[in-house]
Protein backbone atom coordinates (compact mmCIF):
# COMPACT_ATOMS: atom_id res chain seq x y z
CA UNK A 1 0.00 0.00 0.00
CA UNK A 2 1.12 3.64 -0.94
CA UNK A 3 0.70 6.59 -1.72
CA UNK A 4 -2.53 8.18 -2.03
CA UNK A 5 -3.89 5.37 0.74
CA UNK A 6 -1.38 5.60 2.98
CA UNK A 7 -0.65 9.81 3.70
CA UNK A 8 1.91 9.68 7.24
CA UNK A 9 0.79 13.71 6.92
CA UNK A 10 -2.76 12.77 8.17
CA UNK A 11 -1.36 12.39 11.98
CA UNK A 12 0.42 15.16 11.64
CA UNK A 13 -1.97 18.20 10.91
CA UNK A 14 -1.91 19.34 14.31
CA UNK A 15 -0.97 19.40 18.04
CA UNK A 16 -2.92 17.23 19.52
CA UNK A 17 -2.82 14.63 17.09
CA UNK A 18 1.19 14.68 17.12
CA UNK A 19 0.52 14.44 21.04
CA UNK A 20 -1.36 11.84 20.33
CA UNK A 21 1.25 9.72 18.33
CA UNK A 22 4.35 11.07 20.03
CA UNK A 23 7.13 7.59 20.52
CA UNK A 24 9.44 9.44 22.84
CA UNK A 25 9.37 11.82 25.86
CA UNK A 26 11.74 13.51 27.88
CA UNK A 27 10.98 13.90 31.30
CA UNK A 28 12.28 15.52 34.64
CA UNK A 29 12.75 12.38 35.91
CA UNK A 30 15.35 11.11 32.92
CA UNK A 31 18.15 14.16 34.15
CA UNK A 32 21.10 13.66 36.30
CA UNK A 33 22.26 17.38 36.86
CA UNK A 34 26.43 17.29 37.02
CA UNK A 35 28.04 19.75 39.82
CA UNK A 36 31.75 20.51 40.70
CA UNK A 37 32.78 20.94 44.71
CA UNK A 38 35.35 22.86 45.49
CA UNK A 39 37.38 23.23 48.60
CA UNK A 40 37.26 26.66 50.73
CA UNK A 41 34.52 28.82 51.51
CA UNK A 42 32.15 30.96 49.91
CA UNK A 43 33.54 30.19 46.68
CA UNK A 44 31.00 30.15 43.22
CA UNK A 45 33.49 30.63 40.63
CA UNK A 46 31.88 30.44 37.33
CA UNK A 47 33.68 28.08 34.94
CA UNK A 48 34.56 30.16 31.49
CA UNK A 49 34.16 28.01 28.89
CA UNK A 50 30.52 26.48 30.57
CA UNK A 51 28.47 29.47 31.39
CA UNK A 52 25.77 29.21 34.17
CA UNK A 53 28.32 26.31 35.69
CA UNK A 54 29.93 26.95 38.77
CA UNK A 55 32.52 25.24 40.79
CA UNK A 56 30.96 25.96 44.25
CA UNK A 57 32.43 25.59 47.91
CA UNK A 58 30.41 22.91 50.46
CA UNK A 59 28.34 26.22 52.03
CA UNK A 60 27.55 27.43 48.97
CA UNK A 61 26.94 24.34 46.96
CA UNK A 62 23.67 23.55 49.38
CA UNK A 63 21.57 26.25 48.36
CA UNK A 64 22.55 25.63 43.98
CA UNK A 65 21.35 21.78 45.22
CA UNK A 66 18.60 23.41 46.60
CA UNK A 67 17.54 24.66 43.24
CA UNK A 68 17.87 21.34 41.45
CA UNK A 69 15.18 19.73 44.45
CA UNK A 70 12.84 22.74 43.79
CA UNK A 71 12.98 21.78 40.60
CA UNK A 72 12.35 18.11 40.52
CA UNK A 73 15.56 17.02 39.60
CA UNK A 74 15.72 13.30 41.18
CA UNK A 75 19.51 13.09 40.91
CA UNK A 76 22.79 15.30 41.19
CA UNK A 77 26.61 13.52 40.03
CA UNK A 78 29.75 15.53 42.09
CA UNK A 79 33.16 16.27 41.11
CA UNK A 80 35.60 17.40 43.00
CA UNK A 81 38.45 19.76 42.90
CA UNK A 82 41.20 19.26 46.40
CA UNK A 83 42.96 22.07 48.05
CA UNK A 84 46.73 19.78 46.98
CA UNK A 85 46.70 17.16 44.44
CA UNK A 86 49.90 14.60 44.84
CA UNK A 87 51.27 11.07 42.97
CA UNK A 88 48.80 8.64 44.89
CA UNK A 89 45.21 10.88 45.13
CA UNK A 90 45.02 10.99 48.34
CA UNK A 91 42.32 13.79 48.34
CA UNK A 92 40.08 11.31 46.30
CA UNK A 93 39.79 8.97 49.45
CA UNK A 94 40.49 10.68 52.07
CA UNK A 95 37.90 10.94 54.63
CA UNK A 96 36.83 14.34 55.01
CA UNK A 97 37.75 15.07 51.31
CA UNK A 98 36.06 17.48 49.47
CA UNK A 99 33.18 15.36 47.78
CA UNK A 100 33.15 13.29 50.77
CA UNK A 101 32.51 16.30 53.06
CA UNK A 102 30.24 17.89 50.25
CA UNK A 103 28.07 14.49 50.55
CA UNK A 104 27.23 14.79 54.02
CA UNK A 105 26.15 18.38 53.91
CA UNK A 106 23.98 17.50 51.05
CA UNK A 107 22.65 14.26 52.05
CA UNK A 108 22.11 15.58 55.49
CA UNK A 109 19.88 18.58 54.06
CA UNK A 110 18.30 16.85 51.34
CA UNK A 111 17.86 13.23 51.94
CA UNK A 112 16.06 11.99 48.89
CA UNK A 113 17.99 13.13 46.75
CA UNK A 114 20.29 10.84 44.76
CA UNK A 115 23.70 12.33 45.20
CA UNK A 116 25.68 10.14 43.10
CA UNK A 117 29.59 10.57 43.55
CA UNK A 118 32.10 10.21 40.07
CA UNK A 119 35.43 7.96 41.25
CA UNK A 120 38.13 8.74 39.37
CA UNK A 121 42.26 10.30 40.49
CA UNK A 122 42.58 12.78 37.87
CA UNK A 123 41.22 15.63 39.91
CA UNK A 124 43.51 14.52 42.67
CA UNK A 125 46.28 13.92 41.31
CA UNK A 126 49.23 16.23 40.54
CA UNK A 127 49.70 14.87 37.26
CA UNK A 128 46.12 14.58 36.45
CA UNK A 129 45.73 10.79 35.03
CA UNK A 130 42.89 8.94 35.87
CA UNK A 131 45.53 6.35 37.77
CA UNK A 132 48.68 5.51 39.26
CA UNK A 133 51.69 6.25 37.58
CA UNK A 134 55.36 4.22 36.69
CA UNK A 135 57.84 5.07 34.81
CA UNK A 136 55.15 7.15 32.25
CA UNK A 137 52.63 4.57 31.94
CA UNK A 138 48.90 4.52 33.62
CA UNK A 139 49.27 1.46 36.07
CA UNK A 140 46.04 -0.61 35.82
CA UNK A 141 46.04 -2.70 38.33
CA UNK A 142 47.39 -0.87 41.44
CA UNK A 143 45.42 1.87 40.56
CA UNK A 144 42.12 -0.64 41.55
CA UNK A 145 42.29 -0.95 45.18
CA UNK A 146 42.82 3.52 44.95
CA UNK A 147 39.44 3.39 43.13
CA UNK A 148 37.66 1.04 45.36
CA UNK A 149 38.76 3.05 48.28
CA UNK A 150 37.73 6.04 47.20
CA UNK A 151 33.78 4.56 46.42
CA UNK A 152 33.87 3.19 49.66
CA UNK A 153 34.64 6.29 50.92
CA UNK A 154 31.84 7.97 49.06
CA UNK A 155 29.27 4.72 50.31
CA UNK A 156 30.87 5.67 53.79
CA UNK A 157 30.19 9.42 53.41
CA UNK A 158 26.70 8.90 52.20
CA UNK A 159 26.68 8.84 48.53
CA UNK A 160 23.17 6.70 46.78
CA UNK A 161 25.44 5.70 44.16
CA UNK A 162 29.05 5.84 42.35
CA UNK A 163 30.09 6.12 38.96
CA UNK A 164 33.37 4.99 38.46
CA UNK A 165 34.52 6.98 35.14
CA UNK A 166 38.44 5.88 35.14
CA UNK A 167 38.42 3.38 32.35
CA UNK A 168 40.81 0.95 34.12
CA UNK A 169 39.80 -2.88 33.47
CA UNK A 170 38.07 -4.37 36.56
CA UNK A 171 37.27 -1.88 38.37
CA UNK A 172 34.05 -2.66 38.46
CA UNK A 173 34.89 -5.72 40.06
CA UNK A 174 36.96 -4.01 42.34
CA UNK A 175 34.60 -1.62 43.58
CA UNK A 176 31.56 -3.99 43.96
CA UNK A 177 33.71 -6.09 46.10
CA UNK A 178 35.04 -3.12 48.30
CA UNK A 179 31.77 -1.96 48.89
CA UNK A 180 30.21 -5.52 49.36
CA UNK A 181 32.82 -6.27 52.28
CA UNK A 182 31.92 -3.46 54.02
CA UNK A 183 28.18 -3.44 53.94
CA UNK A 184 27.31 -1.54 51.14
CA UNK A 185 26.17 -4.03 48.72
CA UNK A 186 22.81 -2.24 48.27
CA UNK A 187 25.03 0.52 47.04
CA UNK A 188 24.47 0.52 42.83
CA UNK A 189 26.99 1.18 40.20
CA UNK A 190 26.46 3.22 37.26
CA UNK A 191 29.72 2.43 35.15
CA UNK A 192 30.95 4.82 32.45
CA UNK A 193 31.51 1.51 30.20
CA UNK A 194 31.62 3.23 26.92
CA UNK A 195 33.74 5.91 27.75
CA UNK A 196 36.04 7.47 24.43
CA UNK A 197 38.93 9.74 24.65
CA UNK A 198 36.97 12.63 22.75
CA UNK A 199 38.04 16.35 22.04
CA UNK A 200 34.37 17.01 24.17
CA UNK A 201 35.62 16.77 27.46
CA UNK A 202 38.06 20.11 27.02
CA UNK A 203 36.08 22.50 28.81
CA UNK A 204 35.20 19.67 31.63
CA UNK A 205 39.11 20.08 32.63
CA UNK A 206 38.58 23.45 33.18
CA UNK A 207 35.96 22.65 35.63
CA UNK A 208 37.28 19.98 36.96
CA UNK A 209 40.73 21.05 36.82
CA UNK A 210 42.27 17.43 35.82
CA UNK A 211 43.77 18.07 32.43
CA UNK A 212 46.65 15.33 32.25
CA UNK A 213 49.68 17.26 32.59
CA UNK A 214 52.10 14.92 30.40
CA UNK A 215 50.34 12.81 27.44
CA UNK A 216 46.91 11.82 26.99
CA UNK A 217 44.19 9.60 28.11
CA UNK A 218 44.03 7.05 25.12
CA UNK A 219 45.72 4.56 26.51
CA UNK A 220 42.81 3.55 28.56
CA UNK A 221 39.92 5.61 27.51
CA UNK A 222 37.86 4.05 23.98
CA UNK A 223 39.22 5.12 20.84
CA UNK A 224 36.21 6.94 18.88
CA UNK A 225 36.37 4.60 16.02
CA UNK A 226 35.12 1.82 18.04
CA UNK A 227 31.79 0.19 18.33
CA UNK A 228 32.06 -3.75 18.83
CA UNK A 229 34.56 -2.64 21.63
CA UNK A 230 31.88 -0.76 23.33
CA UNK A 231 29.70 -3.84 23.55
CA UNK A 232 32.42 -6.10 24.77
CA UNK A 233 33.53 -3.16 27.18
CA UNK A 234 29.51 -3.02 28.69
CA UNK A 235 29.31 -7.04 29.18
CA UNK A 236 32.54 -6.71 30.97
CA UNK A 237 30.91 -4.09 33.22
CA UNK A 238 27.64 -5.67 33.74
CA UNK A 239 30.03 -9.07 34.44
CA UNK A 240 31.38 -7.31 37.03
CA UNK A 241 28.26 -6.01 38.95
CA UNK A 242 27.16 -2.41 37.27
CA UNK A 243 23.69 -1.96 37.55
CA UNK A 244 23.55 1.26 35.31
CA UNK A 245 25.79 1.52 31.90
CA UNK A 246 27.01 4.89 30.37
CA UNK A 247 28.17 5.84 27.33
CA UNK A 248 30.03 9.19 27.02
CA UNK A 249 30.05 11.19 25.37
CA UNK A 250 26.30 11.53 23.86
CA UNK A 251 26.09 13.40 20.83
CA UNK A 252 28.89 11.80 18.04
CA UNK A 253 27.84 8.49 19.85
CA UNK A 254 24.26 7.89 19.56
CA UNK A 255 24.27 4.74 17.66
CA UNK A 256 26.83 2.98 20.57
CA UNK A 257 23.56 4.04 22.60
CA UNK A 258 21.45 2.48 20.10
CA UNK A 259 23.74 -0.88 20.44
CA UNK A 260 24.03 -1.24 24.01
CA UNK A 261 20.32 -0.52 24.57
CA UNK A 262 19.55 -3.01 21.84
CA UNK A 263 22.10 -5.64 23.38
CA UNK A 264 21.31 -5.66 26.79
CA UNK A 265 18.78 -5.02 29.74
CA UNK A 266 20.06 -2.83 31.56
CA UNK A 267 19.41 1.30 32.48
CA UNK A 268 21.67 2.97 30.18
CA UNK A 269 22.92 6.37 30.45
CA UNK A 270 24.05 8.79 28.12
CA UNK A 271 26.68 11.90 28.83
CA UNK A 272 25.84 14.75 27.45
CA UNK A 273 29.16 16.16 28.15
CA UNK A 274 30.96 19.53 28.71
CA UNK A 275 31.80 20.29 24.91
CA UNK A 276 28.56 19.55 23.36
CA UNK A 277 27.02 22.37 26.27
CA UNK A 278 29.87 24.94 25.34
CA UNK A 279 28.61 24.88 21.71
CA UNK A 280 25.07 25.28 21.86
CA UNK A 281 25.93 27.98 24.46
CA UNK A 282 29.00 29.91 22.16
CA UNK A 283 26.18 29.38 19.19
CA UNK A 284 23.34 30.55 21.26
CA UNK A 285 24.90 33.27 22.76
CA UNK A 286 25.87 34.57 19.65
CA UNK A 287 22.07 34.54 18.35
CA UNK A 288 22.53 32.07 15.63
CA UNK A 289 20.54 29.01 17.12
CA UNK A 290 17.44 28.76 19.30
CA UNK A 291 18.96 27.64 22.36
CA UNK A 292 15.81 26.02 23.93
CA UNK A 293 14.39 24.22 20.80
CA UNK A 294 17.99 22.46 19.85
CA UNK A 295 18.62 21.50 23.50
CA UNK A 296 15.03 19.66 23.33
CA UNK A 297 15.48 18.27 20.39
CA UNK A 298 19.75 17.39 20.95
CA UNK A 299 18.25 15.55 24.49
CA UNK A 300 15.04 13.97 23.03
CA UNK A 301 17.03 12.27 20.64
CA UNK A 302 19.22 10.56 23.11
CA UNK A 303 16.09 9.34 24.33
CA UNK A 304 15.12 7.96 20.79
CA UNK A 305 18.36 6.86 20.49
CA UNK A 306 17.43 4.31 23.67
CA UNK A 307 19.25 6.40 26.43
CA UNK A 308 16.97 5.81 29.64
CA UNK A 309 19.02 8.44 31.90
CA UNK A 310 20.91 12.05 31.04
CA UNK A 311 23.92 13.70 32.60
CA UNK A 312 23.29 16.82 31.02
CA UNK A 313 24.40 20.50 32.47
CA UNK A 314 21.16 22.17 30.84
CA UNK A 315 19.12 19.75 33.58
CA UNK A 316 17.88 22.99 35.31
CA UNK A 317 17.06 24.28 32.15
CA UNK A 318 15.04 21.62 30.76
CA UNK A 319 13.01 20.84 34.25
CA UNK A 320 12.26 24.67 33.95
CA UNK A 321 11.02 24.11 30.18
CA UNK A 322 9.22 20.96 30.57
CA UNK A 323 7.34 22.69 33.65
CA UNK A 324 6.32 25.51 31.32
CA UNK A 325 4.97 22.79 28.83
C1 LIG B 1 36.96 12.06 34.89
C2 LIG B 1 35.83 12.55 34.06
C3 LIG B 1 35.86 13.34 32.89
C4 LIG B 1 34.53 13.64 32.57
C5 LIG B 1 33.74 13.00 33.53
N1 LIG B 1 34.56 12.32 34.42
C6 LIG B 1 36.99 13.91 32.13
C7 LIG B 1 37.97 13.09 31.45
O1 LIG B 1 37.85 11.88 31.30
O2 LIG B 1 38.96 13.71 31.04
C8 LIG B 1 34.06 14.51 31.42
C9 LIG B 1 32.72 15.16 31.59
C10 LIG B 1 32.44 16.27 30.63
O3 LIG B 1 33.21 16.56 29.69
O4 LIG B 1 31.39 16.91 30.82
N2 LIG B 1 37.73 11.05 34.36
Amino acid sequence: MYFPILRPRRLRSNETLRRMVREHHLRVDDLIYPMFVIYGENVANEVPSMPGVYQYSVDRLLPAVNEVVELGIPAIILFGIPEEKDEVAVGAYAEDGVVQQAVRAVKKEFPELIVITDVCLCEFTSHGHCGIIKDGEVMNDPTLEYLARTALSHAQAGADMVAPSDMMDGRVRAIREKLDSNGFSNIPIMAYSAKYASAFYGPFRDAAESAPQFGDRRSYQMDPPNSDEALKETAMDIEEGADIVMVKPALAYMDIIRRIKDEFTYPVAAYNVSGEYAMVKAAASKGWIDERSIVLEMLTGLKRAGADLILTYFAKDVAKWLQEG
